[in-house]
């Protein structure tokens, strides 16, 4: 055909879990704004968004966002958000060892308590501060191979890899 037919319009929930800080709120920003705020706030139960993209093969995928709080305080609604997700992007900040630590808590739970054929991403954001790096890449590369997740590296301030980050989420759908 000339394409037109062959179009296909996906539709999908998208939950981003983390520890408080690690930058949630600002990859979305980034991705569905093209903004960043220095001065960002600590996001309170969730907030939601939705973004559309369209891929090389005219199909168009809309990301349903659920952009969960990290705090502590927050951490049992959690289930309210992921149950249903077919997209799980679990964000760690390569600045802390600790943010990574939880990062892998919120992988155990979703393989425990998440759909059976979630897509789960990982990433560690804030890479713009290499200079404060305590995460190796090689570490987050070997906990999501293990796990069967993709992984990237993004830094919602300088924008980078934050359009690759959902792009590659959208050729992984089921
Ligand atoms: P909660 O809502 O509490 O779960 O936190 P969050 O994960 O949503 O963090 P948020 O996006 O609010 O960002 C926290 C802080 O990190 C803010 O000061 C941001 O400006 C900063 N930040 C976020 N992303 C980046 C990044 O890629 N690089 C740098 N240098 N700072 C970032
Ligand atoms: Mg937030």
């Amino acid at each position: 055909g000339i394409g037109a037919a062959d179009a296909k319009n996906l539709k999908v929930k998208l939950v981003l879990l983390g520890d408080s800080g690690v930058g949630k709120s600002c990859i979305v920003l980034r991705f569905v704004r093209g903004q960043f705020d220095p001065t960002s706030k600590v996001t309170v139960g969730a907030s939601f968004l939705s973004q559309t993209i369209a891929l090389q093969d005219s199909t168009t995928v809309k990301f349903e966002i659920w952009d969960t709080a990290g705090q502590e305080r927050y951490a049992a609604l959690a289930p309210l958000y992921y149950r249903g997700a077919g997209v799980a992007v679990v964000v760690y900040d390569i600045t802390s060892p600790e943010s990574f630590t939880k990062a892998q808590y919120w992988v155990k739970e979703l393989q425990k308590h998440g759909s059976a054929d979630i897509v789960m991403a990982l990433v560690g954001n804030k890479a713009d501060l290499q200079d404060r790096r305590e995460v190796p890449a090689q570490d987050g590369i070997d906990y999501a191979e293990k796990n069967g997740m993709f992984f990237i590296e993004t830094s919602a301030k300088t924008a980078d890899n934050i359009n690759l980050l959902f792009e590659e989420i959208a050729k992984r759908l089921p």
